[in-house]
């Protein structure tokens, strides 16, 4: 393929395009992609990615669609943007080992229910008070009028700290819990390599399996016993399996969830009055929390490999072919919502953003992250409803996450 390439329109994409549409880079992703995606949508809805050697869909019906048809796109050979080039190397995960996210249905739908009753509606809402009490006690550490970094002192603990308690991390081991969560981030989304890294993540492994072990003797209510006694046609999951489900949740539920919240109070910093509706009304809230997914989703993209050849809008998708669904830019569609640019808490979605990605592997913790979101919204609003930004938004470089590295904010005055 080269840069010149036919569009479903049959148009050869603009080298600018080409050259704009960096999708390999994380620095394109920390900047702001959005002008570039509204660019693909329009011009190149079906974009190859020479860099990458990936196809990418841009447009909500195509992201749909990629994502519901699991015969013709398969997960089993990757599912990151940057396994374009390197497929079948097994991932960011150890070799042998089975992971939900790069299976297909029937084994899918096997691994998948192994965990699906800890993400029940009846068992997430079993955890609001749990939830909002981890809330309540971060922001009563907030100092008005003093600057702090919003990622570390609210976001990053709150999101770890509910993984915690879903997997029944013992309360006193949690600070060590958010220290190996930081590294095993680092590991797994931006890809980065160092020793002080590696020892964190071999430590957290290490405490997975003592967590495993103990489960095996005095199983509770929590993920990690439903998975120690669940079994696939017969069979439980090996250590490995287990070991690498317990790292996949940790690092799928926190560091999206983290994203969300930062990128939320970032959005109601920039955006006063969409803040001050808010703070008036929190029945508002579930609604705003729609809006931050759709405006700021936080996973870039997730991939598929084509099983056969086929067509998106005319263009051909042959057998192996690597297919990237860009959800942030389908949240924007403006065949879907009118005015997708504005950000807008009032907004009636008239259909389903795919932040949480859609089909078979649409996201397990999308009630669990929607309630942490509308939790700690609420208690930040009723605490403070005035903040503002005091510094600029310090980005992370990652292709998988919109990462919000540092956020200084000021709180204003408590509420009364
Ligand atoms: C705002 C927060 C979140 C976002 C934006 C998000 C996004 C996504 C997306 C796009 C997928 C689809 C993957 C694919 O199609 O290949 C996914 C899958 C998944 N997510 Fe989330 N996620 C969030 C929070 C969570 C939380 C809190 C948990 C659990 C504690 C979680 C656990 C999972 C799991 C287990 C899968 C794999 C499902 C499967 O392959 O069947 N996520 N998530």
């Amino acid at each position: 393929m080269d840069a010149m390439q036919t569009t479903s329109a049959g148009q050869a994409a603009e080298p600018g395009l080409v050259s704009a549409a960096r999708l390999t880079d994380p620095g394109f992703f920390a900047g702001d992609p959005y002008p570039v995606y509204a660019r693909l949508r329009a011009e190149a809805p079906v974009f190859w990615c020479e860099e990458g050697s990936f196809w990418a869909v841009s447009t909500y019906e195509d992201v749909r669609r990629v994502g519901h048809d699991t015969a013709v796109f398969s997960s089993r050979r990757g599912t990151l943007l940057t396994e374009g080039r390197a497929r079948d190397a097994g991932g960011p995960h150890a070799p042998g080992a089975r992971h939900l996210m790069r299976t297909d249905p029937p084994e899918h739908s096997a691994m998948r229910k192994l965990s699906t009753r800890s993400f029940t509606p009846r068992m997430v809402t079993s955890l609001e008070g749990r939830v909002r009490t981890i809330a309540r006690d971060l922001i009563a550490d907030i100092e008005a009028g003093t600057p702090v970094d919003v990622v570390g002192v609210l976001s990053a603990p709150f999101t770890t700290f509910v993984i915690a308690e879903l997997m029944g991390v013992p309360r006193d081991r949690w600070s060590e819990f958010w220290a190996w969560t930081d590294s095993a981030i680092l590991q797994v989304d931006a890809g980065r390599q160092d020793a002080r890294l590696a020892a964190d993540v071999a430590a957290l492994m290490q405490f997975f399996g003592e967590l495993i072990e103990e489960r095996r003797g005095s199983p509770g209510d929590d993920v990690v016993s439903d998975l120690v006694a669940g079994e696939i046609e017969g069979q439980p999951l090996t250590e490995l399996d287990l070991l690498t489900y317990c790292k996949f949740l940790l690092v799928a539920g926190t560091e999206t969830t983290r994203n969300l919240i930062s990128s939320g109070v970032a959005l109601l910093s920039e955006h006063p009055g969409q803040r001050r509706l808010l703070a008036g009304d929190r029945d508002l809230v579930p609604a705003a929390v729609e809006e931050m997914l759709r405006f700021s989703s936080p996973v870039l993209a997730f991939c598929r490999t084509a099983t056969v050849d086929t067509e998106i809008r005319g263009q051909v998708i042959a057998a192996g072919d690597y297919v990237a669904m860009l959800y942030a830019s389908a949240n924007r569609d403006e065949e879907i919502w009118p005015d997708p640019e504005r950000f807008d808490v009032t907004r009636r979605q008239a259909r389903p953003h795919v932040a949480f990605g859609f089909g078979p592997h649409v996201c397990l913790g999308a009630s669990l992250a929607r309630l942490e979101a509308r939790v700690l919204f609420e208690e930040l609003l009723s605490a403070y409803p005035d903040f503002s930004l005091a510094g600029p938004v310090e980005r992370g470089l990652s292709t998988l996450v919109a990462m919000v590295s540092r956020l200084p904010t000021v709180f204003g005055a408590p509420a009364p």
